[in-house]
């Protein structure tokens, strides 16, 4: 079947099953490796890509779900994806890297729905997100600093 996805403001015409998980037409049929494959069972998050705004597990999303959405993924550039980008540089948040892109994609919808986000606010969004290295203080204290 012929899928057409918005990814990043461009279209990307595909031809696969539609039951398809979005993350594998994005990685192995696109080519955006940027975004990971962790446990492909809705887990892990390393595999968030923003849909309309929102973060979505693509290993869970099958691809005919998604046409006519606006997709965003770690390669994208958006305003508030940039200001974290540039916030987890300064406070050398990754340490092996693997789930970063997961987490910057679920921070990104957690600024785009909530500007200003507490603590609690910041703890129960990134909830989603496991990092087996333990950087959880640091991508606390990079989305603090993204929005001083
Ligand atoms: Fe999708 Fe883990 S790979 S949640």
């Amino acid at each position: 079947m012929m899928i057409t996805l918005k990814i990043n403001g461009k279209e990307h015409t595909v031809d696969t099953d539609p039951t398809m998980p979005l993350l594998w037409v994005i990685r192995d049929i696109i080519g955006f490796t940027g975004t990971k494959y962790g446990c492909g069972k809705g887990l892990c998050g390393a595999c968030m890509v923003l849909m309309d705004g929102n973060a979505i597990n693509s290993c869970q999303m099958p691809v005919s779900v998604v046409q006519g959405k606006e997709l965003i993924t770690i390669e994208g550039e958006t305003e508030n994806l940039q200001l974290l980008q540039k916030s987890w540089a300064e406070l050398n948040v990754p340490q092996c890297g693997f789930c970063q892109s997961g987490q910057l994609i679920t921070a990104t919808a957690l600024l785009n729905n909530n500007p200003n986000p507490s603590e609690t606010d910041i703890d129960n969004n990134m909830i989603r997100n496991i990092c087996r290295c333990g950087t959880y203080p640091r991508i606390k204290s990079a989305i603090n600093h993204s929005v001083e």
